[in-house]
């Protein structure tokens, strides 16, 4: 135990790995390597037991199903009979002005809300009526990256990405450093490692909350608006992660975004909210394509919105 043992492997890469947003191209395989590495690592049994009770019966199944979900708060509806769903593997995009119910929604599927009326279904299990334990378990399966990045203050950017594999258990500090050090190139947050949250930029945050979120090895990740407030090669760094974690690992994805551009490049479908009601839901071209003036408002609107602070 302890940190005597550290290889020069282990280093942080220090010259060359956290510059450019193109440099995340060049670590495909890198992800994969230390995506394998933590499922290798011994899991503990509360979460092989999760994933027995909850290994769909049919592979068709969504892996996230929203079905006629109603919320509201002092009496004003915020969502209205909400349906949609999310095959697993795909990467649905939440789309709609601000204060429309985009978190709330996100709220919903980790369970920090409950509905109304209306179900929700993670890998066919209804968590609406789940207590708080065994929403702890689906809260491991469908991990959320919040947009202030909700890291732990008092600990270092390491510790912070530490933290879910700690809790795993299963890897000696020698692995465990060398997997948090590569998560933590991966968002290219290598030259932080050592420092508190509260010296980061926002973007910085995001990033390493998104390396933590993964370190959770989670079936689905939650984004709540991961570009708002970043510099564009953050975002644009941001994006090619969450496409390459669908494309290479066959992440599930849900992103939260008024960000037209950003939602063009990963949606395979759309949820457009709009006056608390699903206006659209369905793939992404159809979402484009679409005549219903409050989608082409919407779209056109986009087109002009100055990026917003
Ligand atoms: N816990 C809460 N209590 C009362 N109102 C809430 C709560 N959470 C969200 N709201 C209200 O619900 C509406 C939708 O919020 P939200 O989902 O955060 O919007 P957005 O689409 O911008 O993410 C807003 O009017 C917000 O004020
Ligand atoms: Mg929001």
């Amino acid at each position: 135990m302890g940190d005597s043992k550290l290889t020069p492997d282990s280093k942080p890469v220090s010259d060359s790995g956290h510059a450019g947003a193109d440099s995340a191209e060049t670590d495909l395989s890198e992800l994969t390597e230390t995506m394998a590495e933590i499922a290798a690592a011994e899991p503990p049994e509360e979460l092989l037991e999760s994933q027995e009770a909850t290994s769909p019966g049919c592979p068709s199944e969504p892996i996230i199903c929203f079905s006629h979900v109603s919320i509201s708060f002092d009496d004003r509806p915020v969502l209205e009979d909400i349906s949609f769903s999310v095959e697993r593997g795909q990467t649905l995009c939440i789309l709609g002005r601000s204060g429309v119910g985009k978190s709330v929604s996100l709220r919903l599927l980790m369970g920090f809300l409950k509905p109304d009326s209306g179900s929700i279904c993670v890998e066919g299990r209804e968590i609406v009526s789940m207590s708080e334990a065994e929403l702890m378990a689906i809260r491991k399966r469908v991990t959320m990256v919040f947009q202030n990045g909700a890291l732990f203050d008092s600990l270092s950017v390491r510790e912070n990405v530490s933290f879910p594999l700690r809790e795993r258990g299963g890897l000696d500090e020698d692995q465990l450093r060398q997997i948090v050090d590569r998560l933590i190139g991966l968002v290219g947050a290598d030259d932080v490692v050592d420092a508190l949250p509260a010296s980061l930029s926002t973007g910085r945050k995001r990033a390493v909350a998104m390396a933590r979120a993964l370190a959770a090895q989670p079936e689905v990740v939650l984004y709540d608006e991961p570009t708002t407030m970043v510099d564009p090669i953050i975002a644009r760094r941001l994006g090619n992660l969450i496409q390459r974690l669908k494309h290479q690992l066959g992440f599930t994805s849900i992103v939260v975004t008024h960000d037209m551009r950003f939602a063009e490049r990963l949606a395979d479908t759309v949820l457009f909210l709009d006056q608390g009601r699903a206006r659209y839901f369905g793939p992404l071209a159809g979402f484009l394509a679409s005549k219903d003036p409050h989608v082409q408002q919407f779209l056109t609107l986009d087109a002009y919105e100055l990026p917003s602070v």
